[in-house]
């Protein structure tokens, strides 16, 4: 087979980036969660490109956004809300206000993280959500330095993921500041995670989460204390993960 799982850490080694996608899309679709955490990003726009395939989410599904940007205006053809709308929601046919997320228009966006999280609450909590991993290891938009108790909050971009992200916008100095972010215990809180990582990039920062103990400094690695973690990742971007980490696993 292609893809090798590893038993315990729940690691699947895939040869190709669309080799991850579609497993990724076959493990949500199979989970079938009634509130299904999703990120964006180019990782996760391969997988949703699999889910509208397969038709992998029921229309009861309740899609929560895991981050949104800041001060962009409204009808912004980047803010996640629009990303999803184009990438799940409408191409699944699914009702838009199934889709959740932070209300980044509201006067004092502070207060609107605090309300998200109740949101997610009521829904009943995330059942499964997808991560990316950012090349300085941030999950969701909690860049290095995020305390591991960090809830839903208002927090600045990292210069580097501001000039990662410049290629949706005309330029980097187009790209917000500011966004809204489910924080590190808030993402903790999902009864299943699934991350996944593409590409050489990326290869550093899984280094960081896999190989070392967890720190603040490496924010995807307060992941592994999670008791249903699936790391979903092609040879590229395991490539600087030590074999006995590798090894450990399996
Ligand atoms: C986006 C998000 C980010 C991305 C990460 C990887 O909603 O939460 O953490 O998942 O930056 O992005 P890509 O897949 O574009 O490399």
């Amino acid at each position: 087979p292609r893809c090798a799982w590893t038993a315990d850490v729940r690691l699947l080694v895939c040869d190709r980036p669309d080799e991850v996608a579609v497993a990724a899309a076959a493990i949500i679709a199979a989970a079938a969660p009634a509130v299904l955490g999703v990120a964006t990003g180019s990782t996760t726009e391969a997988i949703h490109r699999e889910l509208v395939e397969r038709r992998g989410v029921g229309t009861d599904t309740v899609l929560a956004l895991l981050d949104e940007y800041l001060d962009l205006p409204v009808g912004h053809p980047q803010r996640y809300r629009a990303v999803v709308e184009r990438q799940l929601v409408r191409p699944l046919g699914l009702r838009t206000d199934r889709l959740i997320g932070p209300d980044v228009d509201a006067l004092d966006p502070h207060r609107a993280a605090i309300s998200y999280e109740a949101e997610l609450v009521r829904r009943g909590g995330v059942d499964l959500q997808v991560l990316g991993i950012g090349r300085n290891a941030h999950i969701g938009f909690n860049e290095p330095g995020s305390p591991f108790e960090s809830r839903t909050r208002v927090v600045a971009l990292a210069a580097t993921t501001r000039s990662d992200n410049a290629r949706f916008f005309a330029n980097a100095e187009s790209v917000p500041q500011r966004v809204i972010t489910q924080g590190i215990a808030t993402v903790l809180e999902a009864r299943s995670l699934l991350l996944v990582a593409t590409g050489p990039a990326k290869a550093p920062a899984l280094a960081a989460m896999l190989d070392g103990s967890p720190t603040v400094d490496v924010p995807a690695s307060a992941l592994c204390a999670h008791p249903d973690l699936t790391v979903v990742a092609d040879r590229a971007a395991l490539a600087a993960v030590q074999s006995r980490t590798l090894m450990e696993m399996t």
